[in-house]
């Protein structure tokens, strides 16, 4: 009996391990927050090619994503990889995957690249792609095969989520310290060249009554798509077929092992106006459905963008499209040159659980004019700086995001802002401008190429983390009246372990034309006063 009950509380002891919180995603008051191990946690991303998935490819990866300070590292789950033969199952690889992340202090989302990746089956297994029969591809408004597989074919989707099932099922019982935090349930769904799937069934479909779910979430009346939706009606039919189908199998998944999942879009190219369907990956949850994949897939946590233009105006607003009270804001993807590190912190700005640029690692492919030619030192630097800045104070970023309090710029290249940004803080307002000497107030004129970016984070009723690269910072009052600005005290210092290591103040100089900050890693706590 003593014996028994000594091993039960060595049981328990050893019990953390197995019991540890599931990640999760939390919403407060339209703010969100990813919670990792029962914290508020900023995925510091970096997502590695496609065929770098492999145990013999992963010497390739680590190095770069270290050199990066990433703390979460996106890698691909294939089908065909893991389910080579119907009902066969193989988890070398994620096992080789799992182990190798946690040595290396990482963790992980993972990316179930199966009915569609980019939108096409390539991704699976060969018992798939081959039999047109049994999983039928959709056929296009002239009745032809097209290339991608119909959303509406029971037996796709069953396989699929078969083989998914399995995923979470080896994850559950292999991964009890949740190393891997996301699952991200297929790849750019959707679909080129065809606004929907014009199979019989599908054909049934669109003609029918739109379903409840929908109606309900655009408070619309009975009727079918063409009536309730119009010149939207294929796109959103569409939308609805997909996102169904990948809510399908997020759910079965999810009945294992619950961890946050999401989809990610292949972007419109126009972020402002009306597209046609049949010009981008029409059904994928893109911007302009978001609200039709939230009526129609509650299994998927959120949606996400991935961006590669590396245009000002536009990377901004496809960010506040997805950023909204119902969905966190995560850069799933985004170009890996160098000009587009500045974005995380725009990204940031819009409260972001997560950024992440796509093919690090030294497999020596580069995905150029999407992203970088090479992935050079260079374009390394201008990632793993920022990342660095941001690593040892993720956790009190994130914890300050989940409640609503940051802000964040990146610089920009249209003449007409003339190298300017502002924030509105309430009480205070801040203008961040880029290509200053450090000393005087000589107007900006850019960095030599667009490097700059900023963030802020309100800590107390006047007092805000900053920080940034190549941009400066003024603060005003909001309202002055007779009342005059200053600086009460500015501190540079560094989190440890999310605790406030205080290192020196800045006056004088440093803080007579507002704060600059250089390429260096600087991070300041400012507390703001004003007098009469
Ligand atoms: C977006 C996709 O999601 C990625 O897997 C990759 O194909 C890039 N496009 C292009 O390199």
């Amino acid at each position: 009996m003593r014996f028994g009950s000594l091993a039960f509380a060595a049981a328990l002891l050893a019990a953390p391990a197995l019991s540890a919180e599931l990640p999760r995603l939390e919403t407060k008051n339209g703010n969100h927050a990813l919670l990792v191990d029962g914290q508020p946690f900023l995925v510091l991303g970096a997502q590695v090619n496609n065929s770098s998935a492999w145990p013999a490819a992963l010497p390739k990866v680590w190095p770069v994503v270290n050199q990066l300070h990433a703390n979460t590292v996106q890698v691909p789950i294939a089908w065909e990889q893991i389910e080579p033969t119907e009902g066969k199952f193989d988890f070398s690889f994620l096992d080789q995957l799992l182990k190798e992340a946690r040595a290396n202090d990482k963790r992980l989302i993972l990316l179930w690249f199966a009915t569609w990746k980019n939108t096409s089956p390539n991704y699976t297994p060969a018992w798939v792609k081959l039999d047109n029969k049994r999983f039928p591809r959709m056929l296009d408004a002239k009745g032809e095969t097209h290339y991608a597989l119909s959303p509406f074919a029971r037996s796709t989707l069953e396989a699929d989520k078969r083989a998914f099932v399995k995923l979470m099922q080896h994850l559950k019982a292999n991964d009890p310290q949740n190393t891997v935090i996301v699952v991200q349930v297929q790849n750019e769904a959707g679909t080129y060249r065809s606004a929907r799937d014009y199979s019989p069934e599908a054909n049934r479909l669109f003609a029918a009554p739109v379903p409840e779910a929908v109606r309900t979430y655009f408070r619309k009346g009975p009727g079918n798509w063409t009536k309730l939706f119009g010149r939207d009606a294929e796109l959103y039919f569409h939308s609805w077929a997909v996102a169904s189908y990948i809510d399908a199998v997020a759910a079965a998944g999810k009945a294992v092992k619950p961890l946050p999942m999401y989809a990610n879009a292949a972007l419109q190219s126009d972020p402002f106006g009306w597209q046609d369907p049949n010009t981008f990956a029409s059904g994928g949850p893109s911007h302009a459905v978001i609200d039709v994949w939230k009526a129609s897939a509650p299994h998927i946590d959120w949606v996400s963008p991935d961006i590669y233009n590396p245009d000002h105006k536009a990377y901004l607003e496809f960010l506040r499209h997805y950023a909204r009270p119902d969905n966190p804001l995560f850069v799933a993807e985004t170009g890996n040159g160098k000009e587009y590190a500045r974005y995380f912190f725009a990204t940031l700005g819009k409260n972001a659980i997560g950024f992440s640029p796509f093919g690090m690692d030294a497999t020596g492919y580069s995905n150029f004019p999407l992203g970088a030619p090479k992935i050079s030192e260079e374009t390394l630097a201008a990632f793993g700086r920022t990342y660095q800045l941001f690593a040892p104070m993720q956790g009190v970023w994130a914890k300050a995001a989940a409640e609503g309090k940051v802000w964040g710029v990146a610089e920009p290249t249209d003449p007409a802002a003339k190298h300017t940004q502002t924030m509105d803080l309430g009480k205070y307002k801040a203008t961040v401008t880029f290509g200053r000497p450090q000393f005087g107030m000589d107007a900006p004129r850019g960095n030599e190429w667009p490097s700059g970016g900023l963030a802020v984070a309100q800590l107390g009723p006047d007092e805000y983390l900053v920080t940034g690269f190549n941009a400066r910072i003024e603060f005003a009052l909001t309202n002055p009246g007779k009342d005059q600005l200053l600086f009460n005290r500015v501190e540079e210092g560094h989190y440890v372990d999310g605790k406030w290591v205080f290192e020196r103040l800045w006056n004088g100089d440093q803080t007579d034309y507002g704060l600059n900050f250089t390429g260096a890693q600087q991070v300041l706590r400012v507390t703001l006063a004003s007098i009469r």
